[in-house]
């Protein structure tokens, strides 16, 4: 198993500076998820760690040796991307092994690792296929399947889910968790997406502006953001967060509390409010107040009684407001 270091890194294009000095220490075997808004860095980071992109400074250790300067091909790692860009003409199994194909490895030996690459995908039943008769979950575990077959000591994913509908998505991302454990690789994995960042993270590398915001394990960053952009961006639906004249009132520069941290009720509480919008999610439901905060989305039951007009009060649940000085 391989740790990843990086120290100082930066990238400009041409005047453009896109990552401003990251340092981070990706431990052998962890699953490490590479988060944060469009444009952050996140895709060319990953690009610096494969070699796909040369850094304009600092350092790159993988297992513990300097590959600032090495060919990607040396580096011990595969990558997957978004678009899995398959050979349309080839089954399965070719598209598999094509890797081993092109390094002319004996037919055997192929035949042999591109069996136990499909036993681990579930993918043995699809080998005599063309990509054209494959679904999207299985045309992406296809391409997981030439990054296996490679036996990297690093995986790099960039958003290879994100071309999924939502059930296939959730699928996969529990396939991928079960995948680590039993490869035990080190694995690096970018998205925008918050809940894959929280679901199958050991490490969450928060990226605003080319830069690190905050490193942690995903409940970590849930209960204590350093910042309000991490506070933010981890949590669906997203933290309340207030500038001004209530943080100033509640002594700090952002004042915040997340949804599923307000209680709702008909007669007493801190902010009286008005329900402007209701969003029923089944187990859940979002209310949307208009208050003098200005306005407030909370978390309640799924079946609460509910109508826009009605006045509610809200109120904070005691030790779950985070007050960013
Ligand atoms: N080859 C390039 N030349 C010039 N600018 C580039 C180049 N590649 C990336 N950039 C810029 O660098 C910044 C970071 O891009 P990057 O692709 O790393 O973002 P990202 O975090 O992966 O975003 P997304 O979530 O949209 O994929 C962007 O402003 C982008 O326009
Ligand atoms: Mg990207």
């Amino acid at each position: 198993m391989t740790s990843v270091v990086l120290g100082d890194v930066r990238k400009s294009f041409g005047s453009l500076d896109v990552i401003k000095g990251v340092d981070l220490t990706i431990e052998a075997g962890e699953f490490c998820v590479f988060v944060g808004p469009s444009g952050c860095g996140k895709s060319t980071l990953l690009r610096i760690i494969s070699g796909l992109e040369t850094s304009t400074s600092g350092k790159i250790l993988i297992g513990g040796k300097d590959v600032t300067d090495a060919e990607p091909s040396r580096r011990g790692i595969a990558m997957v991307f978004q678009s899995y860009a398959l050979y349309p003409h080839l089954t399965v199994a070719e598209n598999i092994g094509f890797g081993l194909s092109l390094a002319r490895r004996p037919k055997a030996e192929i035949a042999e690792k591109v069996k136990q690459t499909a036993d681990i995908l579930q993918l043995s039943h699809l080998l005599d296929r063309k990509p054209k008769a494959l679904s999207g979950g299985q045309r992406q575990r296809v391409a997981i399947g030439r990054a296996i077959i490679r036996n990297p000591q690093v995986f790099l994913f960039d958003e290879p889910l994100s071309n999924l509908d939502a059930s296939l998505r959730s699928q996969m991302r529990l396939e991928l968790t079960e995948l680590h454990a039993k490869l035990g690789a080190t694995m690096i994995y970018v998205t925008h997406d918050q809940v894959e960042a929280m679901t199958m993270a050991d490490k969450i590398v928060v990226l605003n502006g080319g830069k690190v915001e905050q490193v942690g394990d995903p409940m970590t960053l849930y209960n204590n953001p350093a910042s309000p952009f991490v506070a933010g961006f981890i949590g669906s639906p997203k933290m309340n967060l207030f500038d001004g004249e209530v943080a100033a009132k509640e002594g700090c520069k952002t004042y915040g509390i997340r949804p599923e941290h307000i209680t709702l009720s008909e007669s007493e509480g801190k902010w009286r409010g008005t329900v402007r919008h209701i969003e029923r999610l089944g187990a859940d439901t979002v209310v949307f107040l208009d208050t003098q905060l200005p306005s407030l989305v909370a978390r309640t039951d799924g079946d609460r009684p509910l109508s826009i007009g009605q006045t509610l009060f809200a109120s904070p649940m005691q030790h779950k407001e985070h007050r960013f000085v």
